[in-house]
């Protein structure tokens, strides 16, 4: 586990969580899972999105990460994150309950990467979304070793094994690709 990029202004001049959520297609009303969510760089920005009629699940194995979350939504005046300490690949939070899971650069951390794409599939609702936003596999300025780092093929192929469709993958900033894949019927 490693927790780098905490300076969330530095990491805004890289990263724009309001337009990859936006390319995400993450609307108001949405009920969204995040997994991996850490310290929330996108799960705050998407609670302010989906709105009071919406709702955010964070799930992190880092119990600090979710403590911080929480103050931070409740200094933003945040009512709609639920935050679960869990490995992703223990928990489905509810069956087919949720319009979009997104992954933000984290899919390489997971020790089981297939078990955590199945259980999002468990957790999607018919027509739901899988977003995974993950570094590129090459030399970047920082970021993880490229050694752990899925390509966007082999991210692709995990994608679709887990029983989804990929339906984009694009170039996401200098440094990521975003892969959007809907369930498989
Ligand atoms: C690089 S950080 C990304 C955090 C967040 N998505 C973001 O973009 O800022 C990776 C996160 O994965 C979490 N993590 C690692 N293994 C996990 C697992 N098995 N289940 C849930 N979270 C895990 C870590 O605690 C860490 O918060």
């Amino acid at each position: 586990m490693h927790h780098t990029y905490r300076d969330e202004a530095e990491r805004r001049t890289w990263q724009n969580p309001e337009r990859i959520l936006a390319e995400a297609e993450i609307m108001l009303g949405d009920v969204l899972i995040d997994l991996a969510c850490g310290f929330g760089f996108f799960a705050i920005p998407a609670a302010k999105i989906v709105g009071p009629k919406g709702v955010v699940c964070g799930v992190d194995i880092d119990q600090e990460a979710l403590e911080e979350l929480r103050e931070k939504a409740a200094l933003a005046g945040l009512r709609n994150l639920r935050l679960k300490p869990a490995a992703a690949e223990d928990v489905v939070l509810c069956e087919q309950c949720a319009d979009k899971v997104f992954v933000g650069i984290a899919l390489h951390d997971f020790k089981d990467p297939l078990k955590v794409l199945q259980n999002a599939k468990r957790a999607l609702k018919t027509g739901g979304r899988l977003v995974n936003l993950d570094w590129k596999k090459e030399q970047t300025p920082f970021g993880p070793p490229l050694e752990i780092r899925f390509s966007e093929s082999e991210a692709v192929s995990l994608i679709e094994r887990a029983g989804f469709k990929v339906v984009s993958v694009k170039d996401s900033g200098p440094y990521h690709y975003l892969i959007s894949a809907n369930l498989l019927q």
